[in-house]
């Protein structure tokens, strides 16, 4: 049963309206303090509210309704007796839907009241509706990006959880150094695709548990270039940040690195980020061409690259709180 809240100081009006409107659950207070207490207790589907009160008068009641973001779309109906010429445009003005004079004319009450509450509702519904919808696109989305990286991750044979801990990685990264959280929710997903460009890489280039050639070398490196062109035509800002990591998370911080050997703040700051934790997370894994890392190897190439493959802050980052990385990582590992 939708509920009704009618703030007026006449208790008359309060007994009146309560028997036109017994189809709905009404509740009512008599000045404007309480009553906006009271809707913020029951959320009501629609407020009749009176001009003239003592202290508080109904305007500002209503304003200050339109002020609280639980209560601002609750629709407002005034209830006018001779307010003087203007009422109408102040009611509006301060966020009524509608006015209803007094005394009550049954039918046109309720009529109003219905109908205030009907629009309500399917306001409110639809809101939700949108909001359940854009929450299934993005979860679509997130399986669609793991799925398209599991592709490359299949094909080139890592192990299984690479992907998703660069990914984790990078997002701690990304939280330590004052992203906001829902940038480095988007450096998460979008750190995913970071080897997608592998999928065009020849299968013996990819596998070849020796050392590659300088042809194959060459060949490899291109899974960079490869990937930047997959993503960077989509027209959504998630994956041209997909593209850009592709692209640059092999740059290196002083220039050696590949395809375009940028050095320091030309390379964007995501793609210094995830050269990091892709690398953290390689060494540590066992690959087809080398055996796992020890941590403290792990550490001390890190503290020997700083400042020459890597970006000295972030490589400052991961090595202060070095564990906190280990352990963000191997909670990952199955
Ligand atoms: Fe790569
Ligand atoms: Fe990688």
């Amino acid at each position: 049963m939708s509920r009704v809240l009618i703030i007026d100081d006449t208790p008359e009006y309060i007994e009146m309206l309560g028997d036109i409107l017994s189809d709905y659950e009404i509740f009512a207070a008599k000045d404007g303090k309480k009553g906006i207490q009271l809707a913020q207790k029951i959320l009501p589907s629609v407020i009749l509210l009176d001009i003239n009160m003592p202290e508080l008068n109904g305007y500002e009641v209503c304003r200050r309704l339109k002020l609280n973001k639980e209560l601002q779309n609750i629709p407002v109906i005034f209830l006018t007796a001779n307010e003087g010429t203007n009422f109408e445009e102040i009611g509006f003005e301060v966020g009524a839907v509608d006015f209803i004079s007094k005394p009550f004319n049954t039918a046109i009450l309720r009529a109003r009241v219905s109908t205030h509450i009907n629009l309500y509702k399917l306001q409110s519904n639809l809101k939700k509706e949108v909001a359940n919808r854009l929450k299934e696109i993005k979860n679509l989305n997130k399986e669609m990006m793991y799925l398209a990286a599991s592709i490359a991750e299949m094909k080139s044979k890592e192990t299984g959880l690479h992907l998703k801990r660069v990914s984790s990685l990078s997002y701690l990264i990304a939280t330590k150094l004052g992203f906001s959280e829902n940038e480095a929710q988007e450096l998460k997903m979008a750190s995913i695709l970071h080897d997608i460009g592998k999928v065009a890489i020849p299968d013996h280039v990819l596998n070849k548990p020796e050392k590659l050639s300088q042809v194959e070398w060459e060949m490899m490196q291109k899974h960079a270039i490869f990937g930047y062109d997959m993503l960077k035509e989509s027209d959504f800002e998630l994956m041209h940040l997909a593209a850009t990591i592709s692209l640059e998370h092999h740059e290196r911080w002083d220039g050696t690195g590949y395809p375009k050997g940028i050095k320091k703040e030309e390379i964007s700051l995501v793609g210094r980020i995830v050269a990091v934790s892709d690398v953290f997370d390689s060494l540590l894994d066992k690959r087809v061409y080398k055996e796992a890392w020890s941590p403290e190897a792990v550490k001390s190439y890190f503290q020997d690259m700083s400042g020459k493959q890597f970006d000295p802050k972030i490589t400052q980052i991961l090595l202060e709180d070095f564990e906190t990385f280990l352990e963000t990582r191997n909670s990952l590992e199955i």
